[in-house]
């Protein structure tokens, strides 16, 4: 049986991150691209990757390149090309710079995998995504966003720190864009089955929510850079969800027309994922107050998409 073909655009913090966990799980083959100024950097990194297969006891070809004949007729493509946020910087500082780096992979996506699935990383993440998804013209459930997936496991790790837990047992689910209007959902947040909001008072839990919203730039006043070790995990599951076709219930950004009344927006749903990418997205019942967090949460995308539109 042909093993699937991963391409991972940007072969740096995250990208390559990413290539290892993916290797690590044999989910496929994997080809790290980079930028030509980038040199012998994708290769160097692919090579240092396969050297460590036999010791780690996986099967995987992983190549480095600046060529995008090499990434022909991937079946994923996990997009992280761009700039990380710095100290200081939001991640919607990243706009111009990254809509045009977006602009360039999404051409070269469209033409060389045209049948593949796209997990895009870069930030801003839903700006991103949108932009992903009007270059390369692909049906919206093969374009989606790597955002929720992180956000909900900054939250479980926080939750099952404070009760003295497994993470395992912690399910969360948090929804918005991937900003500072995301929604946490300690009403859908259960430890091994029991509502997170019996075992964690009201004010501990709010306190815990907010350390979520601000997760990522947590990270950034410690690392001097953005996060990468998680958000490549999250990549990894949402490449295994697909080509393993797990059918994974797992927030994600996703192209939402009715669904929320969102409009023809990339927001963070509850999705189905599996071998044809996004093959549901799950509608849920929201209360008047989660409800206006979300919506808050459409309006700061949609601000941003028209911003990104009158730049590109
Ligand atoms: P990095 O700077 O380590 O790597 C980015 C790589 O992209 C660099 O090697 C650069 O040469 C490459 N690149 C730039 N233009 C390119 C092009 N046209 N084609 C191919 N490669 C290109 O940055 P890092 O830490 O890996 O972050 C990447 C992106 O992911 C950033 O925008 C960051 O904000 C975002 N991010 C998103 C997360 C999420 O949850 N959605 C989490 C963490 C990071
Ligand atoms: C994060 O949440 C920066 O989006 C990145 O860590």
């Amino acid at each position: 049986m042909r093993r699937a073909k991963i391409t991972i655009v940007g072969a740096g913090n995250v990208g390559a991150t990413a290539a290892h966990w993916c290797a690590g799980a044999e989910l496929g083959d994997i080809v790290l691209v980079d930028i030509p100024a980038a040199g012998d950097m994708p290769a160097g990194k692919a090579l240092d990757l396969m050297e460590s297969s036999p010791i780690m006891g996986f099967d995987a070809q992983i190549t480095g390149t600046s060529d995008y004949a090499d990434t022909k007729d991937s079946d994923i493509v996990v997009i992280t090309a761009g700039s990380p946020r710095k100290p200081g910087m939001s991640r919607d500082d990243l706009l111009a710079t990254n809509a045009k780096i977006m602009g360039i992979v999404s051409e070269e996506v469209k033409n060389t995998s045209p049948n593949a699935i796209v997990i895009v990383v870069s930030n801003p993440l839903d700006a991103m995504v949108q932009r992903c998804l009007e270059v390369t013209g692909f049906e919206p459930q093969r374009v989606m966003g790597q955002a929720g997936v992180l956000d909900t496991a900054r939250f479980r790790t926080f939750i099952a720190m404070e009760l003295g837990v497994s993470v395992e047992d912690v399910s969360a689910l948090l929804m918005g864009g991937h900003g500072d209007t995301m929604v946490p959902l300690p009403n859908y947040t259960s430890v091994g089955g029991i509502p997170v909001t019996k075992l964690i008072k009201k004010d501990r839990l709010e306190e815990i929510t907010q350390r979520a919203r601000y997760g990522g730039k947590e990270i950034v006043d410690l690392l001097k850079t953005s996060a990468y070790y998680a958000p490549a995990a999250a990549v990894a599951q949402m490449c295994e969800a697909i080509i393993r076709d797990k059918k994974r219930v797992l927030p994600a950004a996703a192209y939402c027309e009715t669904e929320y009344g969102v409009g023809g927006y990339y927001v963070g749903v509850p999705v189905v994922l599996g071998a044809c990418g996004v093959e549901r997205i799950i509608e849920l019942d929201l209360s008047e107050s989660e409800n206006a967090d979300f919506q808050n949460s459409i309006n700061a995308v949609k601000e941003l998409v028209s911003v990104m539109k009158s730049l590109t």
